[in-house]
């Protein structure tokens, strides 16, 4: 399969608009000296990039408005049910100028287009900028689509930052409860995402479709030792956090290593206290990302990493505690949706192509609510959360236009 596909019917997507408003949306959070983008949830630079993303939207004819836990929703058209596009626009840390930001700013330039063309939808159309996919800053994730999901607890919000602010405190009163934000009247939820892995690229194809959702459990392990002086205290007496945490993080390499499932879990963050060259780390807390397509699959696997990790600081007297961030359900995507996404690729002339996605996204919530579908877009050499993360103007194009063609299906 050739990778020329740019000889598809040309919708009217405008595309010069389009790439405009990713340049533009990527230049808010980005750090000149790495290239990298820092857009987190409640901070100015998420502001920003709202308020020019309820810019674009009111251009493209829509009414905005933004819920309770910080939803952006652009509305187009009348009527009680809804096909729901969408994705996110925060950012891991230096993270790429795709991740999220692609799926709001191509779902905008769909309804734009159809505004343009006065094309009036039989069921209203929603672009949707989900708050805090990536749970940068308090410890998990997806809090927008929990929330629209009837998912988020009160419980969740009182994690906190770094800064010791919680969730709770920055939400507006008008957020809760929290349970009037859930939402009953998604027919369809249609999500484009960069790939984020090399599946795409290794076949050649520029776009695929996303039949399956693993999704991640997220824990914290705090380990207690003693701090004590690094010169003074001989090997034999130690009680070093920071050791026994080294052991415990290659245990959990080795044990997905051993695993014949297709899961995978890194330690992303670690925390050493007091975190002095010359002083036997008292405390360290490191943070656990499992991910499975399998539920059950994922859940015996964590269990049986943390009868590991016990183990270890049973022999090391190493004091351990885990707190569970957050466990997201793994999904299968929509058939019916799954179909009509590959009827559009076919009449791009592109080999349809399904795969699963390693990387959790939004639509694992909102599946518990409507049935959902992503369209994968390829990644160039798979990176993702990571300045170098691209996908090139032309599998954008197309991306899009397979998904306006599939939008026009289900409103007509
Ligand atoms: O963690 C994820 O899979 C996504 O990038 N939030
Ligand atoms: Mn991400
Ligand atoms: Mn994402």
């Amino acid at each position: 399969m050739n990778d020329n596909h740019s000889s598809f019917a040309k919708s009217l997507i405008n595309e010069g608009r389009l790439m405009n408003h990713l340049d533009e949306l990527s230049r808010i959070g980005l750090n000149p000296k790495t290239g990298g983008i820092n857009r987190f949830s409640f901070t100015k630079e998420e502001e920003e990039a709202n308020s020019l993303i309820k810019k674009y939207m009111e251009e493209a004819g829509m009414t905005v408005s933004i819920d309770g836990i910080g939803n952006v929703i652009g509305s187009y058209g009348q009527g009680d049910e809804v096909i729901m596009l969408g994705s996110h626009i925060d950012t891991v840390p230096e993270g790429g100028k795709y991740d999220g930001a692609l799926g709001v700013i191509t779902a905008i330039e769909i309804v734009h287009s159809l505004h343009e063309q006065q094309i009036t939808p039989s069921v209203r159309i929603e672009v949707v900028s989900f708050k805090d996919e990536e749970g940068t800053r308090f410890g998990f994730g997806l809090i927008g689509s929990k929330a629209m999901a009837g998912l988020l607890t009160d419980e969740q919000l009182n994690n906190f930052d770094e800064k010791g602010n919680s969730i709770k405190s920055m939400l507006p009163n008008h957020a809760f409860p929290l349970n009037k934000w859930k939402r009953t009247n998604i027919k369809a939820y249609l999500e484009m995402h960069i790939e984020q892995g090399r599946v795409l690229e290794n076949q050649h194809l520029p776009v695929g479709v996303v039949t399956g959702i693993a999704a991640p459990i997220w824990q914290e392990i705090t380990l207690n030792g003693r701090s004590e002086h690094a010169g003074a205290t001989p090997m034999n007496v130690r009680s070093d956090a920071l050791t026994a945490a080294a052991e415990m993080i290659l245990k959990v390499e080795e044990l997905l290593n051993k695993s014949d499932s297709a899961a995978v879990g890194t330690v992303g963050k670690l925390h050493v206290t007091p975190n002095g060259v010359n002083v036997i780390p008292g405390q360290v807390t490191f943070s656990i990302d499992l991910r499975d397509i399998d539920e059950e699959q994922l859940e015996l696997l964590n269990g049986h990493i943390l009868e590991e990790l016990n183990k270890i600081a049973t022999k090391r007297e190493i004091s351990f505690s885990s707190k569970l961030l957050q466990r997201v359900t793994p999904v299968k995507t929509d058939y019916y949706l799954q179909k009509l996404l590959e009827s559009s690729i076919k009449k791009h002339h592109i080999e349809p192509f399904s795969l699963i996605s390693g990387a959790g996204h939004d639509a694992m919530n909102i599946a518990q609510i409507a049935p959902v579908v992503m369209l994968f877009v390829r990644s160039k050499d798979g990176i993702s959360h990571n300045p170098l993360e691209y996908s090139s103007r032309e599998d954008i194009l197309t991306a899009t236009h397979v998904l306006y063609d599939t939008v026009l299906e289900l409103i007509n």
